[in-house]
């Protein structure tokens, strides 16, 4: 995270102590820097600078009300996977014109009301899903508008759970059956072409892939046009990686350099998630207990894998620092385990940190994919999310009470 500091022996984000921010709410807690998602933002906005684009902010990375709304102001659209995403968009203040709707699934309620806010378009995964969205568009007496998902077949190099652009992902079509579909909806009145799709994974942290992605779909265009197809825009997802640890990872500019470079005027879209909002975020927890065998020291912390999941799915990385900033490295070395009975909920295996019972540990770099991958597993209410922005912090969700976890649930009295 760009914005976090030390100051006095203890770390701030922005211009508040992260202890006053775990005073206030408890523990755990995300937090998040406005400052450091705004200038995520603006990084992919001003290397476009005039060249035709719209960053469409994946909503699934981090679907908080604040962060879409603080996207919305600054220009962004959205990439919507589920309705209840696009919901969230509105709901939030964004506008469901600039909305892609991705997803290998789309529903016929789903399809009926993205067509009632006319969103920007579909990004169609397979024939029978075009049909479908034939089909309720004529119900309606509406075109509606349709990118195709091409599956590029490249490997993006990223974790098997995260990467969907190779031919045994499920994701997309593959070029033939692209221009069958593009026939196809050519010749229907109920189907307006816009554009071509494609997004290969996430976590990438190399620009290789995705150019060989963009060539790919460069060729598509031009046999498109061979057959009067005539795209408005070319929406090259989203996908690329932050630096967790100490990889080395895509340079925006660069990668939207190449971009420009090879497509010609038409507008492009992307899809970023966890680079707008992935480094922007961290969850603060607190050691409860250390308890130690001769083999293995464990810290044990109020954050659990129902906080974030993350590392138990994908085994992934984050740092973890110690609040207090004037604990001396010791050479001590802990598993980092929440309290949900499962020998998978862990946060770091075998992790070199200075720390004590009752410490403050900040996880880092939980922006995107931490909150919005939570649930309730062990009976556990969801964290609060708090935004900061200087010297102020503002409560962007309640931590769930006790009686959300069952108030939906009902006991059959017969
Ligand atoms: N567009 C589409 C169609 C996607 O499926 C995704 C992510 C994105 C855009 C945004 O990708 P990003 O820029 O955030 O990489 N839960 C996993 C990540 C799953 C990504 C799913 N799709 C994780 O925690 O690493």
């Amino acid at each position: 995270m760009d914005n976090l500091h030390n100051q006095n022996n203890t770390l701030f984000i922005e211009s508040l102590s992260i202890k006053e921010i775990g005073k206030a709410y408890g523990t755990p807690v995300y937090i998040y820097s406005q400052k450091e998602i705004t200038d995520n933002f603006l990084r992919f906005q001003n290397a476009f600078s005039e060249y035709p684009n719209l960053i469409c902010y994946s909503v699934k990375a981090n679907s908080n009300l604040a962060i879409i709304n603080l996207l919305s102001k600054l220009g962004s659209g959205f990439d919507i996977v589920s309705i209840g995403e696009l919901e969230r968009v509105i709901a939030a203040g964004g506008d469901p014109k600039l909305c892609v709707f991705s997803g290998v699934a789309k529903t016929h309620f789903e399809i009926e009301k993205s067509l009632e806010h006319e969103i920007l378009c579909f990004n169609v995964e397979s024939k029978s899903e075009l049909e479908r969205i034939e089909f309720v568009a004529k119900q309606k007496g509406v075109k509606a508008p349709i990118s195709i998902r091409v599956n590029p077949d490249v490997d993006a190099k990223t974790h098997p759970y995260i990467s969907t652009g190779m031919k045994k992902n499920k994701f997309g079509v593959d070029a033939d059956e692209a221009i069958s579909l593009y026939r196809y909806a050519k010749n229907s009145s109920f189907l307006e072409i816009v554009g071509i799709d494609c997004h290969i994974g996430s976590q990438i942290t190399d620009d290789n892939p995705f150019v060989d992605a963009l060539d790919k779909v460069l060729e598509l265009v031009e046999e498109l046009i061979q057959i009067g197809i005539n795209l408005k825009h070319i929406d090259l997802g989203g996908g690329i990686g932050i630096q967790y640890d100490n990889e080395s990872t895509i340079d925006i500019e660069t990668y939207i350099n190449k971009i420009k470079e090879k497509v010609g005027n038409i507008e492009v879209i992307l899809e970023p998630g966890r680079s707008i909002v992935g480094n922007a975020g961290v969850l603060l927890t607190k050691v409860e207990y250390i308890k130690s065998n001769p083999e293995k020291s464990f810290a044990i912390v109020d954050a659990a894998m129902n906080d974030l999941l993350r590392p138990a799915l994908y085994d992934a990385y984050h740092e973890i620092l110690n609040v207090d900033t004037s604990k001396k490295e010791s050479g001590d070395r802990y598993d980092i385990v929440g309290p949900v009975c499962e020998t998978g909920d862990f946060i770091a295996r075998d992790r070199e940190i200075s720390l004590e019972e009752g410490d403050l540990l900040a996880i880092m770099s939980v922006g995107a994919y931490g909150y919005s991958m939570t649930s309730n597993y062990n009976s556990r209410p969801r964290p609060p999310e708090v935004m900061v922005s200087e010297n102020k912090h503002y409560l962007v969700r309640e931590r769930e009470t006790l009686d959300d976890l069952f108030n939906k649930e009902h006991i059959i009295n017969e």
